[in-house]
């Protein structure tokens, strides 16, 4: 399995401002990630980026199939309307729950045309915010016994945090726009509780570098 993370952020290392806006980087860039899409079996991304964004996740500014889309969301909350479920009868959708979703929820997302696997919670503390998520190493591990073996990672934070921490992640990439946005609440590419100390944390490798128009850099490091 190959997982890459990737992720548009201002130079403050932030992916939204404090309001929520994530329109971050250039038509350049959003053609590369599109292309990226189709090269890939699922992009995951938490639940917290549905209910921000709406995203739709599929390939329009690039030519290619959609992948699978797989929503980690312990307590099935992603919204019925959404873009998501909308479109879940004909772009595989994959909602990965826990037991605390509720079992009418569960039924109406299957109803709807998404996979809903029910994974176990993982261990108390494996993100600031979520003390019970999903346990992403068994969704991981499905994933690709299903055949989604190279797997795109499009946030959140929390999300980008908890995969980080449990070495399920092989590349990153990464496009800082030269913009600042500020903010103490807005939310950076990595959440989580954090490592105390610079000697505890994740080594990366710069691969390649590329400059775009208007000054953006978009950075490729393996783990
Ligand atoms: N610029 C970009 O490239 C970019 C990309 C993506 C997102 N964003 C922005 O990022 C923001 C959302 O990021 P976020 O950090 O708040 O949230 P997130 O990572 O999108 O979602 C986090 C949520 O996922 C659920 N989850 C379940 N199991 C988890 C686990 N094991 N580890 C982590 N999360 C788990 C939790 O909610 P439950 O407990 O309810 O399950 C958790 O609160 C939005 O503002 C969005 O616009 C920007």
């Amino acid at each position: 399995m190959k997982v890459i993370i990737n992720s548009a952020m201002t130079v403050d290392g932030k992916i939204a401002t404090s309001s929520g806006d994530s329109k971050i980087s250039s038509r350049e860039d959003l053609v590369r990630v599109h292309k990226l899409r189709a090269s890939v079996d699922a992009i995951v991304v938490g639940i917290s980026t549905i209910l921000a964004d709406d995203p739709r996740l599929t390939v329009r500014l690039a030519k290619g199939k959609n992948p699978s889309r797989v929503i980690v969301d312990s307590r099935g909350r992603i919204p019925l309307d959404s873009q998501i479920m909308r479109t879940a009868s004909k772009v595989k959708t994959i909602v990965a729950v826990t037991d605390q979703a509720p079992e009418e929820k569960i039924k109406k997302l299957g109803d709807m045309g998404a996979e809903v696997l029910v994974i176990s919670e993982g261990k108390k503390g494996q993100s600031a915010a979520v003390p019970h998520g999903v346990n992403l190493k068994l969704l991981f591990r499905k994933l690709e016994k299903m055949g989604l073996k190279k797997i795109l990672v499009e946030g959140g934070g929390e999300l980008n945090w908890s995969l980080l921490r449990l070495w399920l992640v092989d590349e990153l990439t990464i496009t800082i726009a030269p913009k600042i946005a500020g903010g103490r609440l807005a939310t950076t590419i990595v959440e989580g509780d954090g490592f105390d100390e610079i000697a505890q944390s994740i080594k990366l490798q710069l691969k390649k570098i590329e400059r775009k128009k208007g000054g953006e850099l978009v950075l490729y490091y393996h783990l």
